[in-house]
């Protein structure tokens, strides 16, 4: 039997008979392996085949009106960030990817999460580390759990053996990207070993009711494939991140099909594991007694919660021909726009200043109702006059100049007035609609740039 082989693109999974050095599908450079692939799907039954008497029904059919419609009980964790990411607990037979760069802390994640599960047997298996190196992990983590099971084990026919013994009632893996399966030839990691591997997966998740949950990697370089490939596949995919250099990190919910996508939770990694961060503004507003220039308070929303994030700005002058743009935590793309709004509608010449952005705590803010408090960071580094302390921000900025309204505005108000801010700047839009009487801080309405910068300095 001649083998078969196709091309992969080990980024987003594209197929391809011969080698290309471009992807046509995701647009990346030199990331078709070459892998074997086992065709399965027996040739006689595929297709249409009209013999069937009409109308006779298969057993494989059901009728919607007949399936139960009771919600499944969800299965709650110790863990509330993970709960309220998840749209309020495990779902039973659901699969689960959670993606993340190596070293972010998603091992520690699920292992503390298995060990505080008490009453429900699970199984780990891990394909990264020894037994033993979990053990250290668990002993750091300082939780004793006498359901939780471990199997340092890569061979998806061999899990499923031990599996079978076991009957867990949770499954981790960790990671998708070591599984194997012996029914395809290409090495671990590669597109057609983690779509197959997966599928087996699911196939088990579904069948049995077990939840389960992969841990993948994602590289920059794409030189692991991506987990991107897997996302249709599984129901939920979450994603663990936060700059390796700081404490805290966010799991985002990128799909669900059993709740909001709209979810966050926070943590913070401490020397005995990850602390659930109940009150995010405190920690998130950097400490300082006297007042420095460039710095502005935004009151975002991350993800059902009000959020008071810093950002810090530093514009100085260019001194080679091309000046510089950094931004940390804020997209750059999105930093040049409001440079460009400020230079053609304030009249600020920031064509010759070097800029540098940072969003403090060393998260990634996604809410847009942050650009009026960038602005404002950047305008005031510009001048070199300081932002009171007690001045919070929540506005987009639109290409012409105008502050635009945000969604939830009386949330951000409260919090702000929570966290004993005395002022707001809001967009003139949010206004209408909006009832401000009932809070005691000073709420600011602005309809342009140029009407922030007259408020502010
Ligand atoms: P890990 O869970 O191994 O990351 P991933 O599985 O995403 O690759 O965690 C990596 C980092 O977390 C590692 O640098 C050590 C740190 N860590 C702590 O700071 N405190 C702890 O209690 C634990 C277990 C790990
Ligand atoms: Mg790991």
């Amino acid at each position: 039997m001649k083998i078969k082989t196709a091309f992969f693109c080990q980024n987003c999974g594209y197929e391809s008979a011969k080698w290309t050095g471009k992807c046509p599908s995701c647009g990346q450079w030199n990331t078709f392996v070459e892998e074997k692939v086992q065709k399965d799907i027996p040739l006689r039954n595929a297709g249409w085949q009209p013999e069937k008497e009409h109308g006779a029904k298969s057993d494989n059919i059901v009728n919607l009106s007949e399936i139960s419609g009771t919600e499944e009980e969800r299965l709650l964790t110790p863990d509330a960030e993970l709960n309220r990411v998840l749209g309020g607990g495990i779902v039973p037979g659901s699969l689960v990817l959670v993606g993340g760069e190596p070293g972010i802390g998603k091992s520690t994640l699920f292992l503390q999460n298995a060990l505080l599960l008490k009453d429900i047997t699970t199984l780990y298996i891990s394909g990264e580390e020894s037994a033993q190196q979990i053990k250290m992990r668990a002993d750091r983590l300082q939780v004793k759990n006498d359901l939780f099971y471990l199997l340092t084990e890569t061979s998806t026919q061999t899990i499923f053996q031990e599996i079978k013994k076991l009957r867990p009632q949770l499954v981790i893996v960790d990671s998708i990207q070591t599984l194997q399966s012996p029914f395809i030839e290409s090495a671990p990691g590669s597109v057609s070993q983690i779509r197959e591997t997966t599928a087996e997966l699911q196939r088990f998740a579904k069948e049995s009711h077990t939840p389960v949950f992969l841990i993948g990697h994602i590289t920059k370089d794409g030189s692991i494939a991506g987990p991107k490939i897997l996302e249709h596949m599984v129901d939920t995919v979450l994603q663990f991140e936060g700059d390796q250099h700081y404490a805290y990190r966010i799991l985002r919910t990128i799909k669900n099909r059993f709740g909001s996508t709209a979810e966050l939770g926070i943590y913070e990694m401490t020397g005995g594991g990850l602390r659930q961060v109940t009150n995010p503004s405190e920690i998130l507003i950097s400490q300082r007694e006297d007042q420095l220039s460039g710095v502005a308070i935004a009151a975002t929303i991350e993800g059902m919660r009000p959020m008071l994030v810093e950002v810090q700005a530093l514009v100085t002058q260019s001194v080679y021909g091309t000046p510089q743009r950094t931004a940390t935590g804020f997209d750059l793309r999105r930093l040049q726009l409001l440079l460009a709004v400020l230079e053609k509608r304030g009249g600020f010449h920031f064509g010759v200043k070097d800029v540098f952005l940072n969003i403090a705590g060393g998260i990634r803010v996604e809410d847009p109702s942050i650009d009026l408090a960038v602005l404002c960071a950047l305008l005031s580094s510009y001048e070199d006059i300081p932002i009171s302390s007690k001045i919070c921000f929540a506005g987009e900025v639109g290409l012409s100049g105008e502050i635009r309204a945000v969604n939830r505005i009386e949330q951000r108000v409260a919090e702000a007035e929570k966290l004993g801010f005395e002022k707001i700047f809001i967009s003139r839009y949010n206004k209408k609609g909006t009832d401000i009487s009932k809070f005691n801080i000073e709420v600011i309405p602005v309809g342009r740039v140029d009407e922030v910068y007259r408020g502010l300095f």
